[in-house]
């Protein structure tokens, strides 16, 4: 068989969750269990790529052959990242990234009183837009798109806005696909107007239908 585009290339991928501190021992996340940035980074290694895979706090195993650095706030996200972008030919952003985190975390632990409390929210940087943004020719950018039904719009939108290459929209319904199952119907969104419906697949069956259509766009 023909070698892989992804082979000897450089790629990044994000996934995972990432936890925002309240405190010292709380903190603001989400539900991702990262297996869908996971299976990229295991399938791109596969097919020959140096990986980085950057990722919040999983409960998952390295896959073999992955550099595997580990974070834990959208701003550690990007701290990690950021280094790697020069020398990166594919970043696959496929972390939930907290957009928001809270303005002055606590030292310590926050004491509860006998009223209401409130948390004030500041938006986190955008790591995959900011890879997109100042990349060199060449580079390719691509992002995952989680909306429930209907959604397809939005992830258009965000194609063009963090001006990426390919966006994977990704139908949360709360059971068969989106976070913490085993299992993801994804839709690929080309920047040339290129739409590839994708069936109901486990993860790693999407990761592989995702890397050949990233393939397709990949400089040789
Ligand atoms: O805007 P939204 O969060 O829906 O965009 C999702 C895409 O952007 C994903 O690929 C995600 O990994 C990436 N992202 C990021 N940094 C953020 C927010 C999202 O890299 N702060």
């Amino acid at each position: 068989p023909e070698a892989s585009a992804l082979c000897g290339k450089t790629v990044i991928v994000t996934a995972g969750p990432t936890r925002e501190k309240i405190d010292d021992v709380r903190f603001l996340s989400n539900y991702s269990s990262g297996k869908m940035g996971f299976a990229i980074a295991a399938e791109a290694a596969r097919r020959g790529a140096k990986v980085r895979l950057v990722t919040g706090p999983v409960n998952l195993p390295t896959p073999p052959g992955v550099e595997r650095i580990d974070v834990e706030s959208a701003a550690g996200m990007l701290a990690a990242a950021r280094p790697l972008f020069d020398d990166c030919d594919l970043f696959i952003g496929a972390a939930a990234v907290a957009d928001y985190r809270p303005e002055a975390p606590v030292a310590g632990k926050i004491k509860k009183k006998d009223a209401e409390m409130e948390i004030r929210l500041v938006r986190n940087p955008d790591i995959l837009a900011g890879f997109a943004n100042g990349r060199k020719p060449g580079q390719v950018a691509v992002g995952f798109a989680l909306e429930t039904a209907g959604g397809i719009d939005y992830a258009r939108r965000k194609l063009v806005d963090k001006r990426l290459d390919l966006v994977a929209f990704n139908i949360y319904d709360g059971r068969t696909s989106g976070f913490e199952v085993d299992t993801n119907a994804l839709t690929l969104l080309g920047r040339d107007g290129n739409v590839t419906e994708l069936p109901l697949l486990s993860k790693e069956k999407a990761a592989a239908k995702l890397l050949d259509a990233v393939e397709s766009i990949l400089p040789r």
